[in-house]
């Protein structure tokens, strides 16, 4: 452990700073139409604003719920003229003219397609989330959508959880900073803007931790790991001004989140000041029946609003059974004057009663050349190199022949990834054809797929894969997952390479060529055998409509990779849960253990230690958080703090110098961590405080500045209490989580 060096340097300054909006400052004059409106609003006109339903297509049939005033929302109809003949029906045609609020899960992109969240993660770059939201916004809004079920800012920490691609990732701190960035996105400047749509962080809260990684299964995270690791995101994203909030379907400790009033009043409205908009999940209400928490309906619906919740998706609960839970005093009038307040409130802030109608005549605006190179951006950056031996990439002037083959070297559908309901695979530019668009003159392209799509089994056609290999001087070899096998409701209990793809990369390895392989996932994926028998991997999480050329340029040296893993890679899904931030126990693994294949025949019980370690697949994971190589190298060198010891109010500045010493252009993502030693409870072995991008050309050099006020090292203690605790640290910078050289520092009361 190097003690510090400590003296001044006038450095780039490069700090991280967070752009928090903060909810809406009190608009008095918008406030006093809230409640004008609301004044003269009926019982069953307030609790038809708390009713959301799903665009069933009949025009006829919802015009006649919306004139009663029964909808307060609609989710899933995107046809721009629908959704006027819709919002006509219920501003000209119901009694007060209330407009509707129409939604649609625009997860990472409407039309134009970016990279699946957790691929935007790898960036670490709140830019590329910002401007993929932003895009998003502006597409869908032009079709009538101004709400979005999006940022899912759940932290996984189990890939077996198919959900896993819809987040950020395992770490609080990435999470935090590209989930406030996509509200921003979303939002834009002000969500008045008809480009803009209402953001809604989900799932409230903790969905990431289902028991054994099964969809919709129990977690049991206690208060202080839920207020240090699985709330700090939505907090961010209140601070962002996120306009509304979606419970999640897990119970956590027994308490499905949609009748957690902790969290829902206590958590999201008393301590972070939220007056948006909390919305249940799909029919969550109702499944609290089936978790055994309500007995019917009514209770459902009474255990909800009287937990906090303002609106109700589909299932229809409040509207059937809240007139008479009022009737019966089980509701409280004002109780839903609450919960109405908050939807007029969004309303209003959205300009809705002012521009109600979306300009059918305005050009479309959907696949703009801009859109689509941003999502090209997004995918380049999102890739993460994980092997490169020999140089193997970029691929140079000496390889004439390529044989492309896999199942997703020409998937369009799949290479979007989950949650696209209104991508087109028509759109999607996938590797095979831009490497023969893009590099058709510099290289001679054999395609042989081998397999047809990543469940194939059928392994008739490797041969003939691999005969192309035999021809060529590189392989690429595209595997993965198909989309459907990541998202919702789709968790693997393992996470092997599905079908005979294993076989396929074995197959064309066996020629003696070079293979890269190149993966399009919606998780990380056990691959180490095929890590072995590739000299390159470039890892994907479903890059969306660009996700072809932004490949293609990757593997031809037109871009350098620059992702990092955002979350852990195991070797074996025996390992999970595996992530970085873990705490140390009493008996930390030394990482000398002797594994499986070398214990001696009757060793003796005591012969192998005492650590947390597993005999067949050692402690560490294949790949660590915040991993990803380069076609560069970079030294981090003359690490110095500001201070050795701190006070709590003060800000610790971390300089060091970064060059880049190879020889192509490229950037690094410079990783922040500290670890608190000692605490009133255990704490984290590490934990990312600050990252950023620095681009360097060959042979550059920069002076690197990252400030962390000490206030960031608080945590909820031992008393539940949020707190800076005196004591030592630790303190790494580096391009992942696991290099780097320790500097201490103190922090005093
Ligand atoms: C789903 C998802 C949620 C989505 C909602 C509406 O079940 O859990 O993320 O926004 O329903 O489609």
């Amino acid at each position: 452990m190097k003690l510090l060096r400590v003296w001044p340097a006038c450095l780039l300054l490069l700090t991280v700073v967070s752009c928090s909006k903060g909810p809406e400052p009190k608009d008095k004059a918008l406030e006093a139409k809230v409640e004008k409106l609301l004044s003269q609003m009926t019982l069953e006109e307030k609790i038809g604003q708390m009713n959301q339903i799903s665009s069933f297509g009949n025009i006829e049939d919802m015009s006649v719920i919306i004139k009663k005033g029964e909808i307060g929302s609609i989710l899933n109809e995107v046809d721009p003229l629908r959704v006027n003949a819709l919002q006509r029906v219920a501003v000209e045609e119901s009694r007060l003219g209330i407009p509707l609020l129409i939604a649609r899960d625009v997860i990472h992109g409407f039309k134009t397609i970016f990279p699946i969240p957790l691929g935007q993660a790898a960036s670490f770059n709140p830019e590329v989330a910002e401007e993929g939201a932003r895009v998003a916004a502006i597409e869908a809004s032009s079709v009538g959508v101004r709400w979005t079920f999006a940022p899912m800012i759940d932290i996984a920490r189990d890939p077996r959880w198919g959900r896993i691609a819809e987040g950020c990732g395992e770490d609080t701190y990435l999470t935090s900073v590209m989930g406030a960035a996509m509200v921003r996105g979303f939002q834009g400047d002000s969500l008045s803007d008809p480009t803009s749509i209402a953001a809604c962080p989900k799932h409230f809260v903790g969905y990431g931790a289902a028991e054994g990684g099964r969809d919709y299964n129990s977690t049991f995270i206690p208060e202080r790991l839920m207020r240090n690791v699985y709330l700090p995101p939505f907090e961010a994203a209140a601070r962002a001004g996120a306009a509304t909030y979606m419970t999640s379907f897990n119970d956590n400790d027994g308490i499905p989140s949609t009748g957690n009033a902790f969290i829902l009043k206590e958590v999201l409205r008393k301590e972070w000041g939220f007056d948006g908009i909390v919305v249940t999940d799909w029919a969550s209400a109702t499944e609290m029946i089936s978790h055994g928490f309500a007995a019917d309906p009514k209770e459902a619906a009474l255990r909800s609003v009287n937990a906090g919740v303002d609106m109700e998706m589909v299932s229809y609960s409040f509207v059937r059974n809240l007139p008479e839970l009022i009737k019966e005093g089980k509701v409280k009038q004002s109780t839903i004057d609450d919960a109405v307040r908050n939807i007029l409130r969004i309303k209003f802030r959205l300009g809705l009663f002012d521009n109600p109608y979306l300009d059918e005549k305005k050009p479309s605006v959907l696949y703009a050349e801009s859109h689509l190179a941003a999502a090209k951006k997004a995918a380049v950056e999102s890739a993460i190199l994980l092997k490169n031996d020999n140089h193997t990439l970029p691929l140079t002037s000496k390889v004439k022949t390529v044989a492309i083959v896999g199942p997703l070297a020409d998937a369009p559908y799949e290479q979007m990834g989950t949650w696209v309901f209104d991508g087109e695979k028509a759109h999607t530019q996938t590797p095979l054809h831009a490497i023969r668009e893009m590099y058709g003159d510099r290289v001679q392209v054999i395609y042989e797929p081998g397999l047809a799509y990543s469940r194939d089994k059928n392994t008739t056609n490797i041969i003939k894969a691999a005969a192309a290999a035999a021809r060529a001087d590189v392989v690429l070899a595209f595997v993965g997952e198909e989309s459907i096998l990541s998202g919702e409701a789709h968790c693997l209990a393992d996470l092997n390479l599905v079908g005979a793809q294993s076989e396929l990369i074995a197959a064309v390895a066996k020629t003696g060529k070079p293979v890269v392989t190149v993966v399009m996932a919606g998780r990380p994926l056990t691959i180490g055998k095929e890590v072995d028998l590739s000299a390159a991997v470039l890892y994907n999480f479903h890059p969306g409509t660009m996700g072809g050329p932004a490949i293609a340029d990757l593997l031809f040296g037109a871009a350098v990779p620059s992702g990092k893993t955002p979350v852990t890679f195991p070797k074996m899904v025996g390992q999970i849960p595996m992530y970085y931030a873990h705490n140390n126990t009493g008996r930390p693994a030394a990482r000398t253990e002797t594994l499986i294949d070398d214990i001696p025949v009757e060793a003796g019980q005591t012969s192998l230690g005492n650590t947390s370690f597993y005999l067949d697949a050692g402690f560490d994971p294949l790949f660590p958080f915040g991993y990803g190589l380069s076609y560069t190298t970079f030294e981090y060198s003359n690490i110095q703090l500001s201070s050795a010891t701190l006070n709590k109010n003060d800000v610790l500045a971390v300089t060091f110098d970064l060059q880049n010493t190879g020889t192509y252009p490229a950037t690094e993502i410079v990783q922040l961590y500290i670890q608190d030693k000692v605490g009133s409870v255990t704490r984290p072995v590490k934990e990312l405080k600050r990252f950023t991008r620095v681009a360097l050309e060959p042979g550059e050099k920069k002076a690197v500045t990252l400030e962390l006020p000490v206030s960031e090292l608080a945590f909820y203690n031992i008393d539940m209490i949020k707190t800076v605790e005196p004591g030592d640290f630790g303190l790494w910078v580096a391009g992942d989580s696991q290099t780097g050289e320790e500097l201490v520092f103190k922090v005093i009361d």
